[in-house]
């Protein structure tokens, strides 16, 4: 029976979304490609003579790729300063200290254009900066309430260019800001398109440095955003939006995120294991970073689900790294819960992980993604076999950290495709205590 049409709904009813829309910033991507960032800057309307700020941290500073930046932009007549505390995983005070830098050097006008040179971390510290300097007030004027005044950003700000030096967190083109809030131990986002990079330039030769366990890490975060932005709803089975300013930044996986989830999934699983085990193949290096790129277009579009929800609370009580805490949950929570949420999906990610599933009945072969996931974890050599070794993590922990999730985390909840409660993710975290022994 078809659906009378001549019936309307009563207002309160809404219909689902009929629109997708994918915003990126500029993309430069390959070898060498950030001797291009002078040129990348101008193409975004820097004056002759802008004077900007390069955001990075210590480590950076030393091994050359700083410098390395600096001297493309003497070249080309720009001059910036160098902000080098970033701190891993910022606290609202790491942030605020960037933007205190700021305004003792340059006042409440701020620098001509912003750079961030590092792993996701950095790049979060930039776009906050540029964030609260072009829109005025503190951090927490942006962060979501009850935490922050949640009010919204009206402004992008003067231009804004990334420079991963990992293949992991996508931070380069994402529309959020991550940073913990440590008396609350929780994290929180500042997530709007405004905060958001105009560009990001990808040179694989800026993460041949990166050592082979952050590697690893870096990858299983990009993995999961990658798989997860693959399994979460389809944009039409959410509500349609009111207005397309209130469409949120997650908004369901697309055709396009579908793709790119596709090539991601291929390509870091096929080269992380030489990206681990010989750092300076420059090849794996850029297929890595590569795949990370597409990874972050797919999840970072289509939305984190129910792994990323459980891997706030952990990050923030245990003080974790990010792409680990996610390596340790993928099995039991995207791959071992999710799994029964679409089968055939489910079937063709594990034969994209390598599995063979020949002759196999689909619900079987949905099954096989998770044991594939967790002998390339075991591959690498360098990730902890579960929770347990994570972070000492015991059974007694896992009520505190299955209230925290459900509590504090919602809005990713909210995307994924099983519906969970708090037993639900209790029972992830016990299968998550050993993933092999
Ligand atoms: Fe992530």
């Amino acid at each position: 029976m078809g659906y009378d049409r001549s019936v309307s709904a009563p207002e309160h009813v809404q219909s689902p979304e009929t629109v997708w829309h994918l915003q990126m910033p500029q993309i430069r991507f390959g070898i060498d490609a950030v001797e291009e960032v002078a040129y990348q800057l101008r193409d975004l309307g820097v004056d002759e003579d802008a004077h900007g700020l390069l955001v990075t941290d210590e480590t950076l500073v030393d091994v050359g790729h700083a410098g390395r930046v600096g001297d493309e932009l003497d070249a080309d007549g720009l001059s910036v300063d160098v902000f080098d505390g970033s701190a891993r995983e910022p606290t609202v005070e790491d942030v605020e200290a960037c933007i205190e830098f700021v305004r003792d050097e340059q006042g409440e006008a701020g620098y001509d254009f912003y750079l961030g040179l590092g792993g996701g971390s950095v790049m979060d510290t930039a776009k906050t900066t540029r964030a609260v300097i072009a829109n005025g007030g503190e951090i927490l004027d942006y962060v979501a309430e009850p935490t922050g005044e949640g009010e919204a950003l009206t402004e992008s700000g003067v231009p804004l260019v990334l420079l991963p030096t990992t293949a992991g967190t996508g931070a380069e083109i994402s529309p959020v800001s991550i940073l913990s809030v440590e008396e609350k131990e929780i994290k929180e986002g500042i997530s709007s398109n405004h905060v958001r990079a105009d560009a990001a330039v990808l040179d694989p030769t800026l993460t041949t440095t990166l050592p082979a366990e952050m590697t690893a890490k870096t990858a299983m975060d990009a993995l999961g955003h990658a798989i997860e932005g693959y399994t979460t709803h389809r944009y039409d089975q959410l509500l349609r939006a009111s207005d397309p300013a209130s469409r949120p930044v997650y908004a369901g996986r697309t055709p396009v995120t579908e793709m790119f989830s596709e090539k991601a999934i291929a390509l870091l699983s096929g080269n992380v294991r030489t990206a681990v085990n010989n750092g300076d193949d420059l090849e794996a290096r850029a297929n890595m970073l590569q795949g990370a790129l597409f990874g972050a277009i797919a999840g970072l579009t289509a939305g984190a689900s129910l792994c990323h929800a459980i891997a706030y609370p952990v990050g923030n009580r245990y003080h974790t790294y990010h792409g680990e805490t996610i390596g340790v949950l993928t099995p039991a929570s995207t791959l071992g819960y999710n799994a029964a949420s679409d089968p055939p999906r489910f079937a063709r990610i594990a034969e994209m992980l390598g599995a063979d599933t020949d002759g196999m009945h689909t619900r079987e072969a949905a099954k096989q993604g998770k044991a594939q996931y967790i002998a390339l974890q075991r591959d690498l050599n360098v990730l902890p076999s579960g929770l347990a070794e994570l972070a000492g993590i015991t059974e007694e922990d896992l009520d505190w950290l299955a209230t925290q999730t459900v509590e504090t985390q919602a809005r990713l909840l909210r995307c994924n495709p099983r519906p969970v409660e708090k037993e639900d993710v209790h029972a992830i975290l016990a299968d998550a205590l050993h993933n092999w022994e």
